[in-house]
């Protein structure tokens, strides 16, 4: 099988394994925004008559038949083809014949991979963003389920003050809400259209309409100038990364209080034997396996993010085949916080705080105390602070 630009000398097979790597099976997520963006880029195509009615209508079915049919796993794509967007054309050509070769006028496949990647993080954002307020949702549950539990507040893992399982879950819920709020900014970014740019400096001799594109996959604006597409490769990648790398910290520190509430030293919070597991060795261990890879999650995400950012760094400008290694990241993390966010969302409202365990030293009252002295006497609070800390002098 050859490729789209084949024009005769046959390709090493070790260079189309290492060139195309794992890129023709990570483009199977993007099959579906390809087709997206094809349709509209062979409507625009016709809408400037580029595209002769019948040749316009067989490729938009051919499109729509060979999305559904991916969708429906009866395809998938090869590592002959080499990506995506060379498994799509090649299909839809053996399909309709000859008209499929008019879809790429006026289109690279650098423009294309923006676009089904603009497309993808798009879904993904809202997805991750609805899976974030689903948690904080969970954290809800368990605040109502322990209403009035008081627990302490820790800071360097002293006891510190006194706090509550609402307390203490509504800090949570309360940055997930920001979480999700950081990735609907991710648009900023992300809905710009590429398209029309074709392979980073637009189609001389060709006149298209970037905004009819624009407007059917609902970007918010044209990415001008053209030479700023390729550039921007990576930047919305990296923010989202960002975020999401931001999500999995918030989830890996919850996690980490999980496994140090449940641990047999504190043993206040009971995780159902179902979210924990057993020891090949030690026959008493139920150990919170799923809480410790979850706080291990945000290593991953943070290397996906180190990745994005550089890729791109130090290249010139315009398209390079660096860039391809970018999507490897990004769904490693993206998939990676999606599993992790939907089984926190599922079991969180299963743990228990264990009330009778759950110890609160009188030392939990000591800045209450002295706030109350500063109230009562109108002293300073150095002053305060002083008198009560002789009560509470360790030994
Ligand atoms: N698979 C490629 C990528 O993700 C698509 C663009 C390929 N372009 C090229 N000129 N070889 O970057």
């Amino acid at each position: 099988m050859s490729r789209l630009w084949d024009l005769g000398g046959a390709l090493d097979a070790r260079v189309l394994a290492y060139t195309a790597g794992e890129d023709h099976a990570l483009d199977d997520r993007l099959i579906a925004h390809d087709v997206t963006a094809s349709l509209a880029h062979a409507a625009m195509l016709h809408g400037r008559g580029l595209l002769a009615d019948g040749d316009f209508a067989a490729i938009r079915d051919g499109l729509a038949a060979l999305g559904d049919e991916h969708a429906r796993g009866l395809w998938r794509v090869e590592l002959a083809d080499e990506d995506g967007h060379t498994a799509l054309e090649r299909r839809l050509t053996a399909r309709i014949g000859a008209a499929g070769g008019r879809l790429h006028l006026g289109r690279s496949r650098n423009d294309q991979v923006l676009a089904a990647l603009r497309l993808w993080m798009r879904a993904e954002a809202a997805a991750l963003a609805g899976l974030a307020r689903e948690v904080a949702a969970a954290l809800g549950e368990v605040a109502r389920l322990h209403d009035g539990v008081a627990l302490p507040g820790y800071t360097h893992l002293q006891p510190a003050m006194p706090s509550s399982v609402p307390l203490w879950a509504g800090g949570f819920a309360a940055e997930l809400e920001d979480d999700a709020a950081g990735l609907a900014a991710c648009a900023r970014r992300i809905e710009k259209n590429p398209l029309g740019s074709a392979a980073g400096y637009g189609t001389p001799g060709l006149a298209l309409d970037r905004e009819a594109t624009r407007a059917a996959l609902g970007f918010a604006a044209v990415h001008e100038p053209v030479t700023a597409v390729q550039l921007s490769r990576g930047k919305a990648e990296a923010q989202l990364l960002f975020e999401v790398h931001l999500l999995t910290q918030d989830l890996g520190r919850l996690a980490a209080d999980l496994v140090w509430y449940a641990s047999k030293e504190l043993g206040f919070v009971a995780l159902p034997p179902a979210m924990t597991t057993g020891s090949s060795l030690m026959p008493q261990k139920r150990n919170p396996d799923l809480f410790e890879l979850a706080r291990a999650a945000g290593a991953v995400t943070l290397g996906a993010l180190v990745e994005a950012l550089a890729l791109p760094a130090k290249l010139p400008s315009g398209y390079h085949r660096d860039l391809q290694r970018l999507k490897a990241p990004l769904f490693r993390a993206c998939d990676l916080a999606r599993a992790t966010a939907g089984l926190f969302a599922a079991t969180l409202p299963e743990i228990r705080f264990l009330p009778e365990r759950i110890a609160l030293p009188p030392e939990l009252g000591a800045a209450e105390e002295a706030h109350r002295l500063v109230l009562a006497e109108g002293i300073p609070f150095r002053e305060a602070y002083r008198r009560v800390a002789a009560r509470y002098r360790p030994e």
